[in-house]
């Protein structure tokens, strides 16, 4: 979900709505607002569905008043409809919510036993009639939000006004983020930098348990004790400008266009200009010794993860174990003695991450995060961050992000087997190279949109696809089956080419294409051995592969789309680009809502 708040002498609803557009990629079930009006009462305006239903409704009723708060949700509890969308609005008070309460029930108990009756099947409810409660008995707004979030376990981030109480405006942060922006004579709060970037450029990051109280002209910050507390102001570096879609028709396309910027700025932050090397902050341990290091993420960081470690296993020579953070997190497994965990994430605010993120701190692992939203939760939290350059990635699935997550795992691979003693200078430097070369081998990937296109024509008739991959395209083909499935809507599955036959073989018909991540690397053969063992079946394959593999696919490949020659080293990262490419353009035929799949969110900030 995300929330965008205002008090300041402008009208409050434009601005939220904007505020709300920028974060409607945290959710898009159903949308709100609420302000003050010019009588000191709370109205508010809900809509289930996308933000333009919200718009569509205030062009009806519309709000007045330079107080307000808004809301874009993922729901969690109850169905995104409009009964269910925030703000809630109980008595003298109205709320917005993020996270989940955990003991709402309990909550929900005690406040109906105290004659409180709800009307909406959300969690989030009880939060305001806990604080409405509290203004009854005579406390102040301040006193009745310490008071309520005192009660509050689970995960939250809230934004309250108050009836009476215009130019008021009080927020919480715990466990979900929210940031404060200043103005002239108004201060804003939104979910993240994104929301308050036209806004304000400066910004500050509230820390878990923290609340505070904007006004016009002030903004006072407290913990969790009620003692209040100096938090920094920090200047964003985006800016509107950044987040646009510059002509595209979405932003999808637009950020796989950035995919050689991405990769590239990514790799010039972390290269030595004049020797070429690669240069990496230092290590919150000793990487020659490092034991083992745990690698977990979520979605597709998982995969840039997975590619990490073949990456880390067979260049560093590191030990690795990897799980998806939601199994991770209570797998409970042993730990070892200054072990190292490497965490993955496009927004560092993803809530499943964060949770191992916390658990293996409490076990002496030093976290390195790699993330491209650096002032997020776990850039804070980590020992380390080693930041992607990928700039904002507003669709949905997530594109750029990944080549720039690779593009780290690379720089980390080949300075770990540097420290660690396993590769000699000669190959340090070739790889490296490759590595460099990346941003140009991108760029020419992006001239095979038409012949992606023609291979989404099969797709896009299909109900059912098969994506094979072999050692480190595995994790490429699963990345493409699930860009697919979010985005197009069509189930796919991504296996091992070399378990083809154990098992997903018996599924293989004409009905069923079968796409292979085949670039000409040392497994080449044994993967086409298996896509023969498929076309024998009646499978039609299509494949992604380069010149000299597009010689020995033509025989039984229905399409090929023909990748620059490139290192084996540096594969995975160049076949990403065309396997989105192929989701984006079977969305675009099925006409699926591609910036924003149905039922996702970008940034899951609950469990
Ligand atoms: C969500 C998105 C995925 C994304 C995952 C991890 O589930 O739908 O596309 O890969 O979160 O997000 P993160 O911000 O942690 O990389």
């Amino acid at each position: 979900c995300g929330i965008c708040g205002v008090v300041g002498h402008h009208p409050g609803t434009p601005i939220v709505l904007e505020g709300l557009r920028r974060l409607e990629y945290r959710g898009y079930d159903s949308a709100g607002i609420a302000t003050i009006d010019h009588h000191q009462h709370i109205t508010r305006c809900r809509a289930a569905g996308k933000l333009d239903n919200l718009e569509a409704a205030l062009r009806e009723t519309p709000l007045t008043g330079t107080t307000a708060i808004g809301h874009t949700r993922w729901a969690t509890h109850g169905a995104p409809t409009t009964l269910n969308a925030h703000p809630h609005h109980v008595g003298q008070v109205a709320i917005v919510h993020n996270g989940i309460i955990e003991n709402f029930a309990e909550l929900k108990r005690e406040l109906s036993a105290r004659g409180r009756s709800f009307t909406t099947e959300t969690d989030s409810e009880v939060i305001a009639h806990l604080l409405d409660e509290c203004i009854e008995r005579g406390d102040t707004p301040q006193e009745a939000a310490f008071a309520t979030i005192r009660r509050l376990e689970g995960a939250y981030a809230l934004a309250m006004i108050f009836e009476g109480h215009d130019g008021l405006l009080i927020g919480a942060r715990h466990g979900a983020p929210l940031a404060i922006g200043y103005g002239e004579g108004e201060m804003f709060l939104g979910s993240d930098s994104l929301a308050l970037a036209p806004l304000s450029r400066r910004i500050t990051y509230l820390e878990d348990g923290d609340w505070c109280v904007l006004k016009t002209h002030s903004v006072e910050i407290f913990d969790q004790e009620g003692n209040k507390v100096h938090r920094s102001i920090q200047t964003a570096s985006l800016t509107s400008g950044q987040i646009g879609k510059d002509g595209y028709r979405h932003f999808m396309e637009k950020e796989l266009h950035e995919h050689p910027l991405a990769i590239g700025q990514t790799l010039q932050r972390i290269t030595d200009p004049t020797t070429r090397q690669l240069v990496l902050p230092e290590m919150p341990f000793d990487p020659a010794t490092l034991p083992r290091a745990t690698i977990t993420a979520c979605g597709s960081a998982f995969y840039a993860g997975m590619v990490g470690r073949y990456w880390l296993e067979s260049i560093a020579r590191l030990p690795i174990d990897i799980d998806v953070a939601s199994e991770l997190r209570y797998r409970n497994p042993p730990q070892p003695n200054q072990g190292m965990a490497l965490l993955i994430s496009q927004s560092g605010e993803t809530a499943d991450t964060l949770g191992v993120l916390r658990v293996l701190k409490k076990e002496q692992q030093k976290i390195v995060s790699i993330l491209n939203v650096e002032h997020s939760t776990m850039g804070r939290e980590s020992d380390l961050v080693l930041g992607m350059v990928a700039g904002p990635e507003i669709s949905v699935a997530s594109t750029k992000a990944f080549t720039a997550q690779l593009s780290v795992l690379a720089a980390l691979t080949l300075t770990f087997a540097r420290k660690r003693g396993v590769i000699n200078a000669q190959q340090e430097r070739e790889l490296t190279n490759h590595l460099l070369d990346l941003p140009s081998r991108a760029a020419e990937v992006m001239k095979l949109f038409g012949a992606v296109r023609v291979m989404a024509r099969v797709i896009a008739q299909a109900r059912d696809v098969l994506y094979l991959g072999r050692g480190i395209c595995m994790p490429i083909a699963q990345e493409g089956a699930l860009k697919l499935k979010e985005i197009s809507y069509i189930h796919a599955e991504a296996y091992a080419a070399g378990e083809l036959k154990h098992g997903p073989i018996s599924l293989i018909d004409p009905s069923v294409p079968v796409v292979a991540i085949a670039p000409s690397t040392i497994l080449f053969d044994k993967t086409l051995s298996n896509l023969q063992e498929a076309k024998a079946r009646g499978g039609r394959i299509l494949a992604f592969t380069d010149a000299k593999g597009a010689e020995r696919l033509s025989d039984i490949a229905e399409h090929l789309v023909i990748l620059p020659d490139v290192d084996a080293f540096v594969a995975p990262i160049l076949y990403t680009i065309p396997v989105q490419m192929l989701a984006y353009e079977v969305a675009l035929l099925k006409g699926t809502d591609v910036d924003q799949p149905r039922n996702l969110a970008k940034s899951v900030t609950v469990e």
